[in-house]
């Protein structure tokens, strides 16, 4: 195997970034790299790959068809003339972020043991996908709009480029994006270049990099990252079974939280300690609160939440806590505007392929 510190600077990421496999690239940041700042640095922004990253040459075109009236082909900087470039500041977040903490539980073969860092924020800039259908006359039957990336990937069964479907309710959010730059850099081959879909507050599956095709359906996709990955299974379903459409087709993000800072397992002095996180929902809600507790949640104190509230962004959050000597475990749960919050045991989400778990942050430290 490659040494995943020259793969990841090979990427132009941190070489410190936790690598879970290097072909394809899968790879998070460690979790102080969030803490620094509202966005996500590119170099230290995870990537989740299923295949290799294809090739982008200069005759890229994305195709607009399906149930639709007028069929359009576009390069992308017909795409920019056309539709002109919107501006979101969205945080990604892979719907398999946390999955360690419920491998803790029980295992889930063959499925990476994504920490906390497979999230971030960037701002992408595209055209608004809403104004694209538009131009192209979405017919009444479309009640799906589906992305095709041009990436082969041997997990699929059979082998199939990526793909994810989104209701056309939420592809006629104007906030969807066909994205071509991330933090006013052209994206990178890693994050889908030249052309990816952005969905704000959806997982992050559904944002399709290399994008080649955006097709109008009366239904789901059959994609397999659709029809048959990125579901909900319930605890006792056989994941290996393969069951078409079993389970519920993942969308939008439910509350979550994590620490950022100090480091899992950091040893630290005694008394009033400050700690960070970032706290995100997704959809039509927002975070409200976060509360961190160092006595397993008897008592809690609310954190200071940072960065200006943004409609598709997570708030970075900071606390100042009382440590008392010894082996502490500090927790933390948010908040949503429905009052929503985080469940405290990873056993209560257990699903076979380890998927959305927003269960209670916990910071293990050693203080003296
Ligand atoms: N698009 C394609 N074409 N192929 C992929 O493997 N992975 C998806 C999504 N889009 C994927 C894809 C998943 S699971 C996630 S979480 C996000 O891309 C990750 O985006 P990033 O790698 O830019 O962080």
């Amino acid at each position: 195997m490659a040494d995943a510190a020259q793969v990841s600077r090979r990427l132009d990421k941190r070489p410190d970034m936790v690598v879970h496999e290097t072909d394809p690239y899968n790879a998070e940041p460690p979790r102080g790299a969030l803490a620094e700042a509202p966005l996500t640095a590119l170099d230290a922004f995870y990537v989740r790959n299923h295949g290799p990253v294809p090739e982008a040459g200069a005759e890229w075109r994305v195709r607009v068809d399906g149930l639709v009236e007028r069929p359009l082909e576009l390069s992308v900087d017909e795409l920019r003339e056309r539709f002109g470039a919107r501006r979101e500041i969205v945080t990604l977040q892979c719907a398999g972020n946390r999955r360690a903490g419920l491998q803790e539980v029980r295992q889930i073969p063959g499925e990476a043991p994504w920490g906390p860092g497979a999230t971030g924020t960037a701002e992408w800039t595209g055209a608004s996908l809403a104004d694209v259908l538009a131009a192209a006359g979405l017919e009444a039957e479309a009640g799906h709009v589906e992305f095709v990336g041009a990436d082969t990937s041997p997990e699929a069964d059979p082998p199939e480029p990526f793909g994810a479907s989104i209701p056309r309710r939420k592809a006629l959010f104007g906030e969807v994006l066909l994205a071509w730059e991330m933090n006013g850099h052209p994206l990178r081959p890693a994050h889908g270049a030249p052309l990816r879909a952005i969905v704000p507050g959806y997982i992050g599956a559904r944002s399709v990099k290399w994008l080649r095709r955006v097709h109008a359906r009366a239904t789901p996709s059959e994609n397999f990252f659709q029809a048959r990955t990125y579901r909900l299974l319930p605890a006792d379903a056989d994941a290996d079974a393969g069951l078409r459409g079993e389970g519920v087709a993942l969308g939008a993000v439910g509350v979550n939280a994590d620490f950022l800072t100090p480091a899992d397992g950091s040893r630290v002095r005694a008394g009033p300690l400050e700690v960070a996180g970032y706290a995100f929902c997704g959809d039509d809600r927002h975070i409200v609160r976060v509360d961190v507790s160092s006595d397993g949640g008897r008592r809690w104190c609310q954190a200071r939440l940072l960065d200006p509230a943004s409609r598709w962004a997570w708030r970075r959050w900071r606390a100042r806590v009382e440590v008392p000597v010894g082996e502490v475990e500090l927790v933390a749960r948010a908040w949503d505007s429905a009052a929503a919050t985080q469940p405290d045991d990873p056993a209560q989400l257990w699903n076979p392929k380890g998927y959305v778990n927003n269960s209670w942050a916990r910071l293990r430290l050693t203080a003296r």
